[in-house]
């Protein structure tokens, strides 16, 4: 970021993108980032390394008092890998970017993220990560919870065959065996769940600006929310 001249601390903002599974928002918020040069926090990879941890420690996460001793032994980070240029998630000392996208996981994860206890420990954790604003961050509550004053909200829908299809590539594509079926399902029952948990539910902010990518290339999209992002940086240093 310090080696951005065209970052201004002053100007930087906070830009929450959310909306339902598979819609391609951690796509968007990594180029979003690169492009602004500013930070990016997968927010569901949080969530999801929680889950691995609960999983391969066999935490019984009915129960919360194994899930609040369960919380203090997780450390996550995330680590730009050099070579491959991707950001990874961190747990424990150990790199679990692949791990966390695994069918046991995804299978996991949104009855893990409906805990009162992991929602909080999570939600401190993205505040600190935007503490100094100049951040991108996609999720399910990030506009209407952890950052209810974003400069920048998005909320990011598209059609639920194109967001199966663009998945169901996606695991393909990293060797992982699932069935068309088993991805909508997964979506459909993640969008169900995300929608109605007590604990800030997956919601529209009032004040977000809706995109719809069913039928928008990964450059079309870019170009669209970068263009947003100019506008609220404007406005914010116009209001300075
Ligand atoms: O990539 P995809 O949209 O499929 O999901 P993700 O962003 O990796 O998030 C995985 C799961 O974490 C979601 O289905 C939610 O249950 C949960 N999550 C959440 O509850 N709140 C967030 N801010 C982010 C994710």
């Amino acid at each position: 970021m310090a080696d951005n001249p065209y970052f201004c601390a002053v100007s930087a903002i906070i830009i929450a993108i959310d909306g339902y599974s598979s819609c391609g928002k951690s796509t968007l918020a990594k180029a979003l980032a690169a492009q602004l040069n500013y930070g990016y926090v997968d927010s569901g990879a949080m969530y999801r390394a929680v889950t691995l941890y609960f999983l391969e420690n066999k935490v019984n996460f009915s129960k919360s008092k194994a899930v609040q001793v369960a919380l203090t032994n997780i450390r996550i980070h995330f680590e730009l890998n050099k070579t491959s240029n991707r950001n990874e998630t961190w747990l424990n000392g150990r790199m679990v970017e692949d791990l966390i996208r695994s069918k046991a996981v995804s299978d996991y994860v949104s009855p893990v993220a409906t805990l009162v206890d992991v929602r909080r420990e999570m939600v401190d954790l993205q505040r600190l990560a935007g503490k100094n604003r100049g951040i991108v961050m996609d999720g399910r509550d990030i506009g209407t919870h952890v950052f209810p004053d974003a400069e920048l909200k998005i909320f990011m829908t598209a059609d639920p065959e194109v967001r199966a299809l663009r998945r169901f590539r996606e695991l393909l594509s990293k060797g992982e065996s699932w069935n068309m079926e088993a991805v909508r399902e997964n979506l459909r029952e993640r969008d169900r769940i995300d929608s109605t948990r007590a604990e800030n539910p997956l919601r529209q902010a009032t004040d977000a600006r809706v995109l719809d990518n069913s039928h928008l290339s990964e450059s079309e999209q870019l170009d669209l929310a970068y263009r947003w992002a100019q506008e609220a940086i404007l406005s914010k240093k116009a209001s300075n």
